[in-house]
């Protein structure tokens, strides 16, 4: 019988996912089932962690990777890893304000991305904790990272549910659909139907502006639609491919062009600020900023969601003194 070793197989890279809980857990299960990485996953809560990972590491009887994952709550063990993603952090509570949430938030980001990148100090780090832009500018604030090396993911998601929309609408396969979402990860985000096509065709010419517009309501909408089914909880699927799709663009070196929240110095005549917008994902994070050709409206509403980051950005410094 032909046996493979551990040496053939080829060199994985590790990520540490902080924070496993519905999103954290699902991007380790993505990770390490598409054998794209190795993975640990660390949470304060020790047992669940650790369960989680000897489940995913059963489920390697069936699912057939060598791929490794370890549950922990001891930031020795994420040493070394080659990216470190933040998914920790509380959802708001009956009887707390936005303000009480955001100052727990960013807390917990700050501190999780220090002790972090204090085991891999050469880590790049994808944040996904809400609300993101604003937490993506804490945690980079806080690790003392290269504003290159430090990225948050919601574009790849509100891209998606866009597309989603534009594919059942149209009854066209999801393949030849590709979307484009810039802005802050809220009700103010910018879905650009110039930008959105099927098979390279711009869906302003394809649907009628009433169309576009529901469906752009229904994508600002995309994540409240789903807690308001759950009732308990919010996305985690499509969330945890969003950011499994970046974690592979990174580690693979692919180059690939999605739409992230990066750090901006002067493009789109933004300065010192974490929002979405197109952006090359590479080995060394991000490699280039895509600035699209913008109408006034589009400027406009860009801009409009990147004041309401910053003024986030700025209540949550306030907060966390
Ligand atoms: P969850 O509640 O299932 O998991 C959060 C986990 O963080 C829990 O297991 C908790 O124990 C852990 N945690 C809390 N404080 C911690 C600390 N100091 N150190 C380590 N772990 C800690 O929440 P879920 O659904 O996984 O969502 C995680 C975050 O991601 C939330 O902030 C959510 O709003 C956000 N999110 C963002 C998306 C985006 O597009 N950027 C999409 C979906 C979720
Ligand atoms: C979402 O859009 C909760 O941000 C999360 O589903």
């Amino acid at each position: 019988m032909m046996t493979v070793t551990a040496a053939q197989c080829p060199k994985a890279g590790r990520v540490s996912i902080i924070g496993a809980g519905n999103v954290g857990s699902t991007l380790g299960q993505r990770l390490v089932e598409k054998n794209l990485a190795d993975v640990v996953l660390l949470d304060i809560q020790s047992g669940r962690p650790k369960g989680l990972a000897l489940d995913l590491m059963e489920a390697r009887g069936v699912e057939r990777h060598d791929r490794t994952i370890i549950g922990t709550d001891d930031y020795g063990d994420t040493q070394n890893s080659d990216l470190i993603v933040i998914a920790a952090g509380i959802a708001r509570k009956p009887g707390m304000s936005r303000d009480d949430l955001l100052k727990i938030n960013a807390e917990i980001v700050a501190k999780v991305a220090k002790q972090a990148i204090a085991q891999s100090p050469d880590a790049l780090l994808l944040v996904v904790t809400n609300p993101l832009d604003v937490m993506t500018y804490l945690a980079w604030q806080a690790s003392g990272l290269p504003p290159q090396r430090v990225m948050g993911m919601a574009g790849v998601l509100d891209a998606a549910r866009f597309g989603t929309f534009i594919a059942m609408e149209l009854n066209v396969s999801i393949m030849d659909v590709n979307a484009m979402v810039l802005g802050g990860h809220g009700d103010l985000m910018v879905p650009l139907p110039r930008y959105s096509t099927v098979s390279g065709i711009p869906i302003t010419d394809l649907m009628d502006t009433g169309t576009i517009a529901r469906l752009i309501e229904r994508t600002r909408n995309g994540g409240a639609e789903i807690v308001s089914l759950m009732q308990a909880g919010s996305a985690y699927f499509a969330p945890a491919s969003s950011a499994c799709s970046m974690v592979e663009s990174i580690l693979y070196g692919r180059a690939r062009i999605l739409p992230a929240a990066v750090y901006l110095n002067g493009e789109y005549d933004l300065k010192d600020i974490f929002i979405g917008v197109p952006a090359c994902l590479d080995r060394e994070g991000v490699s280039r900023v895509l600035e699209l050709d913008l109408l006034d409206d589009e400027y406009q509403a860009l801009h409009a969601s990147a004041t309401s980051v910053r003024q986030s950005i700025e209540t949550a410094q306030t907060l966390i003194g």
